[in-house]
């Protein structure tokens, strides 16, 4: 995947992206694999340990924390179970910022994660101290940033939303007339503008993954399955959110699959996401939708460089040599965790109604 540069003309000072390889793991036989998951079901249960993993993860992480208790869910959900989970040590199988969202909320556990490494397009193309002199221009902006961010952008800001909640919260603060600062991601930032008519400026930052998707290839794959839905993640260019018939979170593309009547999907999104499709809906054809790469069967395009440094070889190391120790300021965690439990208490209050 090449490297991701940001719009140079409205923020001449953000830093070019640079996007790693995608990792190569040495493949495991039958019998290492399930060695391996022993010594880290062991480990966990030795250092009280819970994991949380992104539905983007490698399908043998995601399995390993529905058997031994975790989650695997989309960001709301991780940060939400992370912080209710009496858990003494999380282990965080995913991106930095989830990593790093858990710490803020949790600052008392330990929170390790198999790669710190394994960061993110939307949160190395915000930087904090670029970001917060752009803030500075708008005193009278309310400040939203997406949870694919720094402690420190999140700390500059009134609001965190994940994909998952960013419209009823946008809503929200449209309703009350409040004028906004949107950022990183500026797709899923113009889609929810489009829906809630909400007074906008966008921080120009992008996901490398979604802005794969094509739209033209897409309209030809369409053509060739009609009865397939397709499901878009917001991150994705406009074109593309434009033919989806449901946009949403990991979490709602992963219940249109499970819950409409169609036997065939187009699947706008991280392929990581196949594994708890499958599982949902077995039955169902799931296609990937076409990148720029080689089309619909382009390996590198839809699997975030990132989200694959995680396995369960270095999650197993993490856990034997106690690395990785996602650490934030206490005084950092108090000023970031004011805009995430507003989004969390919002869900909460929308959940209960
Ligand atoms: P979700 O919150 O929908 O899981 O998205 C996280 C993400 O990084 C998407 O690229
Ligand atoms: Fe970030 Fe995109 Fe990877 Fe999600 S898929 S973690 S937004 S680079």
């Amino acid at each position: 995947m090449a490297s991701k540069t940001t719009d140079q003309t409205l923020f001449p000072h953000i830093p070019t992206v640079q996007v790693p390889p995608h990792p190569v793991w040495p493949p495991l036989s039958d019998t290492e694999r399930e060695n391996l998951k022993d010594r880290i079901k062991q480990m966990l249960k030795e250092q009280n340990g819970v994991l949380v993993a992104h539905y983007y993860t490698d399908a043998l992480l995601q399995d390993l924390a529905d058997e031994t208790g975790g989650c695997v869910a989309d960001s709301l959900e991780m940060a939400r179970f992370g912080s209710e989970h009496d858990a003494d040590t999380l282990v965080v199988a995913g991106v930095r910022f989830m990593g790093e969202t858990a710490k803020i909320l949790n600052n008392e556990k330990r929170v390790v994660m198999p790669d710190p490494a394994a960061t993110c397009s939307l949160d190395e193309g915000c930087p904090p101290d670029i970001f917060s002199s752009f803030c500075d221009q708008y005193p009278d902006h309310t400040v939203v940033v997406y949870a694919n961010t720094s402690a420190e952008v999140k700390a500059r800001s009134d609001w965190v939303v994940t994909s998952g909640i960013a419209l009823p919260i946008i809503n929200h603060l449209a309703e009350k007339g409040e004028k906004i600062i949107w950022a990183p991601d500026k797709h899923l930032g113009r889609y929810v503008q489009k829906l809630t008519g909400a007074e906008m400026i966008f921080w120009p930052g992008s996901c490398v993954v979604h802005e794969e998707f094509r739209s033209v290839a897409l309209e030809r794959l369409r053509r060739l399955h009609p009865q397939a839905a397709v499901l878009v993640h917001p991150e994705s260019r406009e074109e593309v959110i434009d033919q989806a018939d449901v946009v949403g979170s990991t979490t709602a593309l992963i219940e249109a699959v499970a819950t409409m009547p169609n036997k065939e999907f187009i699947v706008a999104t991280d392929a990581g996401i196949f594994n708890r499709m499958r599982q949902l809906a077995p039955g169902k054809k799931l296609l990937e939708a076409p990148t720029v790469g080689e089309g619909a069967t382009c390996h590198s395009c839809a699997n975030c460089p990132w989200m694959e440094m995680n396995s369960l070889q270095n999650l197993a190391e993490v856990l034997e040599k106690g690395t990785n120790e996602i650490k934030v300021s206490p005084e950092l965690a108090a000023k970031a965790q004011i805009p995430i439990k507003r989004m969390l208490d919002f869900a909460k209050a929308m959940n209960d109604k």
